[in-house]
């Protein structure tokens, strides 16, 4: 596996590569997620890059930036295990130089949810994620279901600009008792591990009243908000039953949704989402 710190030196790398490259752009603190979606590239392509880069402009609060999981040693390990070819690992000002200025924003459907609730998030998500694809040029690029808004910003993104990449949604990956797997979840104590476990219980009842026929937008958010005012360590950023294009909140659901929520757990931001569909 070969490490590329600048951008000059992934490009003369990807110069070398024939065939399709299949991209996984991850912020690290990998999890079993983000190898999904590294076996994912694998399966689909002849070579498979990665990326390691705790992205500054994503994050507006300093401290949630400062106190992002960061461990690249054990990163490289499991990327290395799992046969990645390159791992794109760039210091910030690589990126970033000092006098950038430019950025790429996606509107509307970065009003609601996270874009609404993490001002500016999805614009360094979109500045990120084009400069990305310029430096690493994939036929494919895999991005995680859990991430749901970022997944849809991101399919806006390449339509828009015209971007000749296939994006690939992979299923969140679940522990045992239900929790999405994040990279935040290292940051939950043990306590607050357990309280976690809300957000998975929320979506679940959303599902089974679905399954029974509930179609009021307001009855599903309001049972989901019911099970997490049920937990004293939860404190909901927001609960939420959207059109899954739009991403904007139904008042009734036809035939799909995407029921989703963000709920704080002793200071760390869980987010989580399923998708409402009727067969
Ligand atoms: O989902 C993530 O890990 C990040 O938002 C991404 C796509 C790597 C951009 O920094």
């Amino acid at each position: 596996m070969r490490i590329a710190a600048t951008v000059a030196e992934m490009r003369a790398v990807r110069r070398d590569m024939t065939g399709d490259v299949g991209f996984v752009p991850t912020l690290g603190a990998l999890h079993e997620g983000h190898l999904s979606l590294v076996r994912a590239a694998r399966e689909q392509n002849q070579h498979t890059v990665a990326s390691i880069f705790v992205n500054p402009t994503q994050f507006g609060d300093p401290d949630d930036f400062a106190s992002y999981p960061r461990d690249p040693e054990r990163d490289l390990a499991l990327l290395r295990d799992e046969g990645v070819d390159i791992v794109f690992l760039p210091e910030s000002a690589e990126i970033y130089p000092a006098d950038a200025s430019t950025f790429v924003e996606v509107e509307h459907i970065t009003d609601t949810l996270e874009g609404e609730h993490r001002p500016g998030h999805f614009r360094g998500v979109a500045t990120v994620v084009t400069k990305l694809f310029q430096i690493v040029r994939p036929q494919r690029a895999y991005f995680g279901r859990k991430d749901a808004q970022q997944l849809a910003v991101i399919r806006r993104l390449v339509r828009d600009l015209h971007f000749d990449i296939e994006i690939v949604a992979v299923p969140t990956v679940r522990e045992p008792d239900g929790l999405a797997m994040s990279s935040r979840n290292a940051l939950l104590s043990v306590s607050d591990r357990q309280a976690a476990l809300v957000l998975s219980r929320a979506l679940r009842r959303a599902e089974e009243l679905f399954a029974a026929g509930e179609r009021d937008g307001e009855t599903l958010r309001s049972a989901m908000r019911g099970i997490i005012a049920a937990e004293p360590q939860a404190q909901v950023d927001y609960v939420s039953v959207a059109d899954t294009e739009t991403l904007r909140e139904l008042a009734r659901v036809e035939h799909a949704a995407l029921a989703s929520l963000a709920v704080r757990i002793g200071g760390v931001r869980l987010i989580d989402n399923v998708e409402l569909k009727s067969e």
